[in-house]
């Protein structure tokens, strides 16, 4: 056990965390040159284009220090907030990590947040400052921050490029030489942390642990502590760049197993593997059931695909436990799915996946939050759905989740981002400069205020200069009410919303005036309006036009003519009849787009 080093790395998005991976695996002959063309820590297509590490792994490489051997199990961490969960179950399976700030960024958002989950489990930091090779490099600025924010000594600071490889063999150094090597009894009960999962479509589950105590042997009985199932330990091993079997496993070190669960529901992060014969007393601290945090309807373009709409969602559950799916029906789009994710990134990659991989062409509606929603009889709901909201006269109150939210931004941008922040209800608690032109602002803000548009408008105020994270605090009581959207009289479910009072009004017209823009002009004239409860807030009209599209092709160009009514046909594909209306695709987002 003195031999082995347990770390993550963590660091604010493209800081360079992957790239690094690499040339430790480089350095350290985990993988050839070749088989590191592509980050192989990144392996999902859609991780590569996003660039983001979705699903955290783990790899082990062997270091020979001064003589003497090491293996050093590198943890990944996804690095963005909906997977946060993921993130602090990685942090807790590792002794140490190393903290990646750019050197052309500074310390940004996640920065700071990661490294209070490393702190919070009392990881032993070393600060690296990364792209050292770039000339806008601040090298001495970055530094300051770092000290000023670690409470470090300035030569404790790696500096590194992970692309030249420059100042990698420091880092391993380090790693050996900082981290403290595990802790724990391997003639304990054994005591093991799952700290993620993947689904592989030939052998099931294969999660991924740390023992804290104990050994893990082939073929023995094991018990999933807080899910309560058992399993034979069908194969268990160490992860190279390919999974590597072994016989036992033991405290202290890092592995996987695979003991044919099929549903990634049985195999929750966090959870503890024991043995069936000598069981350890207790499950390890910090496991935690994660809920879906954002809920939208999905539909079927195709009335006709629900059951393989169905059976998409199904599959894509299998390897993501944090999705969950229910049916539900809509007036103006029929039947389809309420879906829960962890958050609007979780949402983007889920819709990506089902046409990728399923073929799926999907309407999504407005993605909202769960409200708790107490009844004048003493019930409380949970409520997914603003069009699943009871009568107003059975409501006693509504409370909706709150977010601590944590900006970094330039001084200039603060006012601007200020505004935003109250705009969107956000309740100041403090602000820090980390240097004199650099600060640190949070707020108490509802979670409901940055699923829209929040991000978008972070990033226009600041041009770009400023980051951002959030945790969920707490649920708050909170004046909603259920805006309805009708077109022509007749409601549109799909286009509900639960509006805090104060901004109901002004959100009510401008939805109607974007909804204008949005909805096509048909043979006759069409009302929008918006309502709470019986009384009409808003209204517009989209004025009825005879359209004759073939009326522009002059002569007889016949190809052109085809390609224009092709256009409008494939065009019709992503459209709704509501009542005599059509509503295209783009009207149920129409929120998301309004300013
Ligand atoms: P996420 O997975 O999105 O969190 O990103 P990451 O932190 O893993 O960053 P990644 O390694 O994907 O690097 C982000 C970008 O920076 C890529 O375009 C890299 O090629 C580039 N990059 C990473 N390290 C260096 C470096 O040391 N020098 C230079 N010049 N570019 C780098």
């Amino acid at each position: 056990m003195k031999n082995i080093r347990n770390f993550c790395i963590i660091a604010h998005i493209d800081h360079g965390k992957s790239t690094l991976a690499d040339r430790l695996l480089e350095v350290t002959k985990t993988v050839s040159e070749r088989e590191l063309q592509a980050q192989v820590l990144d392996d999902m297509d859609l991780e590569k284009e996003k660039g983001i590490t979705i699903k955290s792994h783990a790899i082990q490489m062997e270091y020979v220090l001064d003589g003497e051997k090491y293996v050093l199990n590198l943890i990944d961490t996804p690095g963005h907030v909906d997977f946060s969960y993921e993130v602090s179950r990685a942090i807790a399976s590792c002794e140490g990590a190393l903290l990646v700030v750019d050197a052309t960024q500074g310390i940004q958002a996640q920065t700071i947040s990661n490294l209070y989950l490393a702190l919070g489990n009392d990881l032993e930091i070393i600060p690296v400052l990364n792209k050292i090779d770039m000339a806008a490099a601040m090298v001495e600025e970055v530094k300051d921050q770092i000290v000023d924010m670690l409470g470090c000594k300035r030569e404790e600071i790696l500096a590194a490029s992970g692309k030249t490889g420059q100042g990698v063999e420091e880092i391993l150094r380090a790693i050996v030489e900082r981290v403290p090597a595990p802790k724990g009894d391997d003639t304990a009960p054994l005591q093991a942390l799952i700290f993620d999962s993947v689904f592989n479509p030939f052998r099931g589950i294969i999660a991924y642990f740390r023992v804290m105590n104990g050994v893990i042997r082939k073929g023995e009985r094991v018990k999933f502590f807080n899910a309560g199932s058992e399993y034979d330990a069908d194969e268990i091993g160490v992860l190279k760049l390919k999974m590597s079997p072994r016989e036992e496993i033991r405290a202290g070190d890092v592995g996987y197993i695979i003991s044919g669960i099929k549903n990634s529901v049985d195999v929750k992060v966090g959870d503890t593997i024991t043995s069936v014969a000598t069981p350890c007393r207790e499950a390890i601290a910090g496991f935690e059931d994660v809920k879906p945090m954002v809920f939208a309807g999905i539909y079927p373009v195709e009335t006709d695909q629900y059951e393989d709409l169905r059976a998409s969602l199904e599959k894509l559950q299998l390897n993501d436990a944090s999705l969950t799916y229910e049916p539900e029906s809509s007036l103006a789009l029929g039947f389809g799915f309420r879906c829960g994710f962890l958050g609007l990134l979780h949402m983007e990659i889920i819709q990506e996946r089902l046409f990728r991989e399923f073929n799926m062409d999907v309407i999504t509606t407005v993605p909202n939050v769960s409200y708790k929603v107490f009844t004048t009889k003493g019930d409380e709901l949970m409520v997914h759905n603003p069009s699943g909201l009871p009568e107003p006269n059975l409501i006693d109150h509504i409370e909706e989740p709150y977010i601590l939210a944590q900006v970094i931004t330039k001084t200039e941008y603060l006012g601007a981002i200020m505004k935003l922040c109250i705009d969107k209800r956000g309740v100041l608690l403090n602000q820090n400069f980390i240097t004199t032109d650099r600060v640190e602002v949070n707020f108490d803000m509802p979670l409901a205020e940055i699923v829209f548009d929040f991000y978008d408008k972070l990033k226009s105020v600041s041009r770009g200069y400023a980051s951002f994270d959030y945790h969920m605090t707490d649920y708050k009581p909170s004046k909603l009410s259920k805006l309805d959207i009708l077109l022509n009289g007749e409601p549109v479910d799909a286009l509900s919303s639960l509006i805090y009072v104060d901004h109901a009004y002004d959100f009510g017209r401008k939805m109607c005036e974007k909804l204008k823009e949005l909805i096509p002009r048909q043979q006759f004239d069409i009302a929008i309006q918006a309502a709470i409860g019986a009384k009409i807030i808003a209204r517009e009209t989209v004025k009825a036009v005879r359209k004759d599209v073939t009326a522009k092709c002059y002569g007889g160009d016949i190809s052109r003519k085809r390609k224009l009514l092709e256009k409008q046909k494939a065009g019709k594909k992503r459209m709704r009849q509501v009542g005599r209306v059509e509503v295209p695709q783009e009207a149920f987002l129409a929120v998301l787009k309004m300013d």
